[in-house]
This record gives structure tokens, sequence and C-alpha cells, in this order.
């Protein structure tokens, strides 16, 4: 899925063109990249999906996973072949209904050639019959399916659907879900939405699982183990479903202080952002010591060590705020990743002047104050800094101090009401640092190229803002 903006005097004169006879040579395979500049091969060209229906079966003692991956998509050129990202073990593919040859390539390629070629702008309904054991596979050398001592999950960023359903792996291509997993009894499957149903047959669960508004790929996420389920509403009526694995050990109880105030938490965000955008919400903790969390769509993964030290209610406020920035509105590419990062982390700023533990600007003069002019942290630029230092501390950091230097420059009104209104302003949809900068022109009426210039976009550290410099 990914929305365009239709241009009406473009529209009207393709209609005028006579139709021309589509001939061999017109049709043409499809990029195996989107065209990343980060990511070459992430994501593919020539065509776009609107759903993905998976429909697994996993067996934790083995880390097998195998089923069918339906996909519905719309070719967006004249297509002789295209490709899928996926690094498990293909048995058999379907293109509307007809076997097709495939093959793979690269790192994590699969490519696939359908009898007869497809015209640009019609529906395409691609089955893929995969089996394999997702621990074993590797791109680039690293993998992205964190095995655990029950079963094992899929959660990273840029790349995690790789290990375990085949797509096209890009921000750009926003799709709806339906990821149906059976287990053995005692085991359960995690994914986004709405758990539709689960139920049991000859020793095997079923857990049907709902994503029903655009979803990056990024963004879906499995897991499987033996899980604690807790069910809640909040105030604004969202239903809440928690995962906690059975075994946290020492951290179970940091875990479910932190990840039971969701509902509140998802609730406060909404009022600077608007409307909690899902139907659905919650989190989920698997065994794993993998460190990170992640905003995976209405149900963020997180680690268990993350509670090490007690409960991190800003963690959670964290992966919350990116279900607003980063997973309604996406990155266009992952150069644009401070739209994601700079705002999560502001959010953690604003939560903690409500718990009472320091104000935003006291934080962000904090983090100005803590990095002396050469610190190599004010070489990495949050509006460019490159795929090797994507989820660099800066991206972070210095990004949420751009966003106090905009506050301060155009002030608390103007600030807020584009926190609130860029959300409602590209929901569902994709947008760029620039976007952003244009957003915050047009809504403050101040020509801001300078101020994101400098925050943004300068290998070095910006001098106070002299409002600020007093206070330094
Ligand atoms: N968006 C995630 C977060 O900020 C970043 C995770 C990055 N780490 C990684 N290993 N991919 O919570
Ligand atoms: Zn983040």
């Amino acid at each position: 899925m990914h929305r365009r903006i239709i241009v009406p005097g473009a529209l009207a004169m393709a209609a005028l063109l006579p139709a021309i006879p589509a001939t061999a040579a017109s049709f043409s395979p499809g990029t195996p990249g989107i065209g990343d500049p980060y990511y070459p091969a992430y994501g593919n060209g020539g065509y776009d999906v609107s759903h993905y229906d998976l429909r697994l079966k996993y067996q934790p003692a083995t880390d097998r996973l195998e089923g069918t991956a339906t996909i519905l998509a719309r070719t967006t050129q004249d297509l002789s072949r295209f490709n899928l990202d996926f690094l498990l073990d293909v048995s058999e593919v379907r293109v509307n209904g007809a076997q097709a040859s495939f093959t793979t390539s690269g790192q994590h390629e699969l490519e696939i050639t359908p009898k007869s070629p497809l015209r640009k702008g019609v529906p395409v309904t691609v089955v893929v019959r995969y089996s394999g054991v997702p621990s074993e596979k590797r791109a680039y050398g690293f993998t992205s399916w964190h095995r655990t001592p029950d079963g094992g999950v899929a959660a990273n960023e840029p790349e995690a659907a790789w290990w375990w359903f085949p797509g096209n792996d890009h921000p750009l291509d926003k799709a709806t879900y339906d990821v149906s997993v059976q287990v053995p009894d005692g085991s359960q499957a995690i994914s986004n939405g709405t758990l539709q149903s689960s139920s049991s047959r000859a020793g095997w669960t079923r857990w049907n699982w709902r994503s029903d508004k655009p979803q990056a790929t990024y963004l879906a996420t499995l897991a499987v183990g033996r899980f604690d389920l807790t069910t809640s509403t909040t105030d604004s009526g969202i239903p809440v479903v928690n995962a906690y694995s059975k075994d946290l050990g020492p951290h179970a109880g940091a875990a479910r202080a932190s990840i039971e105030r969701t509902g509140e938490i998802a609730d406060w965000l909404a009022g600077y952002f608007g409307p909690y955008p899902y139907n659905a919400l919650g989190g989920y903790v698997p065994n794993t010591d993998t460190g990170y969390a992640l905003e995976t769509q209405t149900r963020p993964f997180y680690s268990p060590r993350q509670f090490a030290n007690g409960s991190n209610t800003s963690l959670v406020v964290h992966e919350l705020a990116h279900q607003w920035y980063g997973d309604l509105v996406s990155v266009t590419g992952w150069k644009e990743i401070w739209i994601n990062e700079g705002f999560a982390r502001y959010a953690q700023w604003l939560w903690s002047e409500h718990e009472g533990e320091g104000t935003a600007q006291e934080l962000a003069d904090h983090v100005y104050a803590s990095h002396p002019a050469d610190d190599p942290f004010w070489t990495v630029r949050p509006g460019d800094p490159g795929p090797e230092n994507q989820f660099d501390i800066a991206v972070y950091d210095r990004g949420a101090l751009a966003l106090q230097a905009l506050r301060n420059e155009i002030g608390d009104e103007a600030f807020f009401a584009i926190l609130e209104g860029w959300p409602r302003t590209y929901a569902h949809g994709n947008a760029s640092v620039a976007d952003f900068r244009r957003y915050a022109e047009e809504v403050s009426g101040r020509p801001l190229a300078a101020l994101f210039d400098t925050w943004l976009f300068q290998p070095s550290k910006p001098a106070a803002p002299a409002a600020r410099a007093a206070s330094l």
C-alpha cells in the first residue's frame, strides 16, 4: 500500500492518449531494491503489496517454521519478473494461481518469474509455500531471529521480516496483515493487532492475529514461547493485550510494572499526538537477551534486561510514541530516521516533565552541556546519519535537542500544534525530514531552513541559542 499524490492534470492527459498495445518488449523485471540509498537491496520495485496472509506452524523444540504466505499486490509496471525479500527455503510459488518459477540471488532475494508477464496496474496474488529453521539463516552475517529457551522471536530494525515471511521489505510499502500460527498446546504465538481467536486441535493451538491498518514490514512481529497474557481496556476504550514470558527471572516484576501502564501512557501521549491510531494495543517481553526494544505496530517488543534497574516507563513511552512517529507516519527511506527517533526521545523528555523528574528544557541543557565540542557525538548528523550510525545515540539525543531548539524558536503554541498535526497530516503514509521542515514552516509561519541545518545537518556542535546561553 503506497499512498501517492494524484496530479489531476497528468491523469486527464493520460486518459486522452490512445491505449498502447502491450508488446513483449515493454515488460521488464522489477528492480531488486526499492531505491533506498542506505540499503540498495531492501524492498523491491514493480509492485505494491496491500495485504499479507501468513498461515504458519512453528515447533519450538526444533525452531522449524513452515507454512504459506499469500500476498495481495498490484503491479506498478509491465512486469516480466519480480523479487521478494526472504531467507527461508521455498518449495512452491504461484502467481495468480499458476505455478511460477523461482530462484534465489543476492543476500535475501527470492526472484519470481510468472508463467505469463503481468501488465501494469493489475491485482496479483502470490502464494509462497516455505519452511526452514530461521536461526540457521544469516544475511550480511547477522540474524534478526532470536532463539529463546522456549521458542523464538523476530524483531529488529530495519530488517526482521526475511526470517519469517517473504515480502517487499521497506517502509514505503505498507500493508495489512493476518498472522495465523499453529504452536504446540501450552505455547503461545504473539503478533501485532487483535487476537481474533485461538483454538486447540490434536495437540496444536492456532493463534489468529489481525493488524488491519497499514503496517511496515519491519513492524510486523512474531514471537513463540510460553507467555502469560494480561488483558485490559484503556480509558479511551482501546483493548490492551500484553504478553510476558513465563521465564523473565528477576526482571519479571519491573517489566510488568512498566508495561501494565501501556494504556495510561498511550492515553497520555494522545494528549500530545492526537487519538491513538489503532484498535489494538499492548507490549510483549520474550525471554531474550537481545537488549533493545522495538516499536512493533500496536504491540512493542521489549527485552527483559531493559528492566534490570526496576520499572522503565520511559522506555514504554518511547515505543508507544513511535506508534504515531514511525508507525502511523513512516520514513520514506532509512536516512529519515530522525522522524522516528528524535520524536520518540522527545516524548520521553515530556514524560520526565510529567513525572516530575526534570523538564524537557533541563534534559536538553544536560545533553548540550554533557558533550563538549570535540565529542564525536556532534559529528553524527541526525538528519542524514549514514546507515552505520542509524541508531547512534546522537540520532536520539541530538535529535530531541533539535526539537527543543525548534520549540524555543517558534513558541509552545506552534510547536505543540505541529506535534499533534503531523501524525494526522501524514496518517498511514510516509514522510521525510524535508516534509517535516516544510510542515513546521507552514504551521509556524517562520522560515526554518537555517535552524534545521544547524541542529540536524552540521557535523559540529551548534552554538547555544542566545536565549539559552545565559543559563548554560
Ligand atoms: N526503534 C528502536 C528503538 O528506538 C531501535 C532499535 C535499534 N536497535 C537495533 N538493534 N536494531 O526502540
Ligand atoms: Zn526508537
